[in-house]
């Protein structure tokens, strides 16, 4: 699968089969993610595996869709507002990078905010200057919903003297 078929298949995958997924694998993906762009090489990106015990605690409405694999993403946070917001687009591509090497490889991701709220971060740990990127769900999709409709990106293009 060449990136922009991975970019166009890509989905938020809401329902994943049983079948385990190898953690080594997912490290691989991580690792393949860490070459995202970031400014003044911060490398701003903070990864906790969620147990079972935190994960039933967090109270996801469908368990994250019955993942094998739960992922906590956090961007290191900062007194410097722009490197603070520059971090977080930083672990964005993280992310994207992320779904992009699970994706190629056959597997999905469930991009969810929940542990963003004040609840979810104190279960978690998130430590205040800490922002919360996404909690994931990773696995092999149950099936590959179609895709959602984009605005054709001409329409948001525009052209500056
Ligand atoms: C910052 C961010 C937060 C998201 N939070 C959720 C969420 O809480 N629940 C959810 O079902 N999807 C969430 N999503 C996934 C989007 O709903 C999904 O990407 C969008 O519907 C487009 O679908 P697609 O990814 O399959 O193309 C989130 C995506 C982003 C980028």
């Amino acid at each position: 699968m060449n990136t922009i078929e991975a970019i166009k298949s890509r989905r938020n995958i809401k329902e994943f089969k049983k079948e385990p997924l190898d953690l080594n694998k997912v490290k691989e993906w991580l690792e393949a993610a860490s070459y995202a762009p970031n400014h003044r090489m911060t490398e701003p990106w903070k990864i906790k595996i969620v147990g079972p015990q935190t994960r039933a605690a967090l109270r996801h409405k469908t368990d994250f869709g019955g993942a094998p694999v739960v992922l906590l993403l956090t961007s290191k946070g900062s007194d410097i507002e722009i490197e603070r917001t520059e971090n977080a687009l930083a672990v964005a591509c993280f992310a994207q990078n992320f779904m992009l090497a699970a994706r190629s490889e056959g597997a999905g991701v469930f991009w969810s905010s929940l542990a963003g709220s004040p609840q979810s971060r104190a279960i978690l740990g998130v430590p205040e200057e800490d922002d919360v990127i996404g909690i994931f769900g990773v696995g092999y999709p149950a099936s590959l919903p179609p895709a959602k409709e984009r605005i054709p990106v001409a329409r948001k293009i525009e052209e500056m003297p």
